[in-house]
């Protein structure tokens, strides 16, 4: 008889239901969400935990160099997992664990990523770099018609739409990494083209301060 019961008694079997999930804290939601799950647990077939390398809260760290992941856009985090596994993007630690995880775990770890608080940064980098690197993101190089990474990326590098990351927050030398691969053609994702043309205008002192800046911003305002 529901209606009899009192309102301490319902709050009660309420409880009673809910305590055992309460209890189970974090764990519960790897259980339920299988992006949490890879992320924390990595899997069976060899995918190693994301968060030994990109950390707790995906911030991703300095040294040696992982970039953030929390706060990526999600079609962008599946299109670099594919570009890893088919090799367009070399690199053999990244492209061990994609090629062991199948398109739905790729789909579930990129949106838990993309819905995740962005964090990462601010990394320590020598403030002349900085300095250097602001002017060229934000002005871009016009006697070189080089235009400014602002343009894209906006102006402190946390726009994001499905296929353009934002920069703010990524360790200086993943940075540096980045846009020396894309100088040489050695990215191949299928946006690569665009960063092409713009990285291989670039000296290296200018990449160099262009990471140092992108790299003094965090990834979060706040
Ligand atoms: C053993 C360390 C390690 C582990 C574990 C690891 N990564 Fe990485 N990850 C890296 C390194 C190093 C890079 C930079 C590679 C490069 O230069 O392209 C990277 C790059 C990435 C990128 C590119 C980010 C960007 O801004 O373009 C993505 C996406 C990524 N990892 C996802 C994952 C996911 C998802 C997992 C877990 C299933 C994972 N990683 C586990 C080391 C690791
Ligand atoms: C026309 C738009 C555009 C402009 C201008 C632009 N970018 Fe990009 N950038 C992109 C896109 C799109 C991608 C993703 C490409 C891919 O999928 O590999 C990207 C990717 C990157 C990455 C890789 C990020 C990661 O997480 O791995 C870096 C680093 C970068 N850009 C730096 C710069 C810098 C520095 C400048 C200025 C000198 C610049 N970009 C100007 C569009 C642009």
């Amino acid at each position: 008889m529901t209606a009899a019961r009192t309102p301490s008694q319902a709050a009660l079997r309420l409880l009673i239901l809910i305590a055992p999930l309460w209890l189970a804290g974090g764990a519960a939601s790897a259980e339920e969400d299988p992006g949490a799950r890879i992320a924390q647990e990595g899997n069976d077939r060899g995918a190693t935990a994301c968060i030994q390398c990109h950390g707790e809260q995906g911030q991703g760290q300095s040294q040696p160099p992982f970039p953030r992941l929390a706060g990526l856009p999600e079609q962008y985090l599946i299109e670099q997992m594919e570009a890893y596994r088919e090799g367009l993007r070399p690199n053999a630690t990244m492209a061990q664990i994609a090629q062991n995880l199948d398109d739905d775990e790729i789909e579930a770890i990129s949106r838990y990523y993309a819905e995740m608080k962005p964090a990462g940064g601010p990394h320590d980098v020598p403030d002349d770099l900085v300095n250097r690197g602001r002017e060229i993101a934000l002005e871009g190089l016009p006697e070189r018609n080089i235009q400014s990474c602002a343009s894209c990326h906006g102006d402190e590098g946390r726009e994001r739409n499905p296929s353009l990351p934002p920069l703010a927050g990524h360790p200086p030398r993943y940075l540096m990494a980045q846009l020396q691969a894309y100088a040489h053609g050695a990215r191949e994702t299928s946006l690569a083209g665009l960063m092409e043309g713009i990285a291989s205008e670039l000296e290296e002192e200018e990449m160099a301060a262009l990471a140092a800046y992108y790299a003094s911003l965090p990834a979060h305002p706040d």
